[in-house]
């Protein structure tokens, strides 16, 4: 059992840290402090309010649960305020090494003893993170995915030094707060999921730029296909399904045939080289208009909070 958390503090409410301060906010059991670093920051209540309105509009959310929300978060401009009572800060702060150390450092000046350190870092060491930390058995990676507020997952990682008190700790709280987190106990580059998704994406692009099937194609294949049984089914337990002999016997064929490249895949590099940076510049692997793009991210939107709140 961990320590019990009811204060959380979150520096760098961009994209993630708005939507991680909402997932939090939304418990009643917590409170969230919004540290304010530039005036701009203030913006990140209305990015809340578009992801409650979006709730609101598939009736999973009410007015009367909205302004509880809001009750919860509080914003500060002073940092020694921002962390007075803080169980758990989380930083969401750019994906900068230096940037992420200097802050824990300093951090560890002015918060108790035993106030959890956490970061989003999407692909950084944890352990390197903790780095200027003197206790660095209070630092903990957790991997939100984005959209925070719809992805249920959380990857939780130990780093060399974090605690089980603090693991533990960690787990429960996001499970109060409605998360899904798993137990990453090596801090490796890409936790899990993201090892599991570039492997994906890897052979996927090696598949066009062999051509064995157009972009189009190879994205039909899997939403067709195993896709549709992912979110029931994952990999391992489908090899106890379909036999761990028949597993080998298929992987003993194909491993050799499968892309293996350590590098970034120089159809990719071409790419970016030409400007085609796919939504950014309307054309990538395919070409997007603007109204395709609104409908794309709009319908991604409407389909994870279809599956999530179900
Ligand atoms: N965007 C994603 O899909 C995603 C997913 C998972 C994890 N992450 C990780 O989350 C973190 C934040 O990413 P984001 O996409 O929300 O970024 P963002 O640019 O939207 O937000 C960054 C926030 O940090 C603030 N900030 C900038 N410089 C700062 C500084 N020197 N000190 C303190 N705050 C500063 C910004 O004002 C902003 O509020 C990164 O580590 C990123 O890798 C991102």
């Amino acid at each position: 059992m961990g320590k019990e958390i009811k204060n959380i503090t979150v520096f760098g409410p961009g994209m993630m840290g708005s939507g991680i301060a909402q997932v939090f906010a939304s418990c009643e059991d917590l409170n969230v402090t919004i540290f304010i670093r530039e005036k701009f920051e203030y913006d990140c209540i209305d990015k809340i309010k578009a992801n409650l309105n979006a709730l609101k509009g598939k009736n999973i959310i009410s007015d009367n649960e909205i302004k509880g929300i809001f009750e919860r978060i509080r914003l500060t401009e002073d940092i020694e305020d921002a962390v007075k009572d803080a169980d758990f800060v989380i930083e969401c702060i750019p994906e900068n090494m230096e940037l992420k150390q200097n802050l824990f450092m300093n951090l560890e000046k002015i918060c108790r003893e035993d106030t959890i350190f956490a970061t989003n870092t999407s692909v950084m060491s944890i352990t390197e993170i903790s780095n200027k930390v003197k206790n660095k058995n209070r630092l903990v990676g957790t991997h939100f995915w984005n959209p925070p507020y719809l992805i249920p997952l959380v990857e939780v990682v130990k780093s060399d030094f974090t605690s089980n008190e603090v693991m533990d700790s960690t787990m429960e709280l996001l499970k109060l707060a409605g998360k899904h987190p798993i137990r990453v106990n090596k801090d490796v580059p890409g936790f899990v999921a993201n090892r599991l998704q570039h492997a994906l994406w890897r052979e996927a692009i090696s598949i066009v730029e062999r051509g064995i099937a157009d972009a189009a194609t190879v994205d039909e294949a899997i939403k067709y296909s195993f896709g549709l049984r992912l979110p029931k089914l994952g990999p391992i337990e489908n090899a106890d399904m379909v036999g761990t002999d028949l597993t080998l016997s298929i992987h003993s064929y194909i491993l050799k045939y499968l892309e293996n490249s350590s590098e970034p895949s120089p159809l990719l590099k071409e790419k970016v080289e030409a400007g085609d940076l796919g939504f950014k510049s309307g054309k990538g692997f395919q070409e997007w208009t603007s109204e395709q793009i609104e409908k794309e991210n709009d319908e991604l939107r409407e389909y994870l909070i279809d599956v999530i709140y179900k």
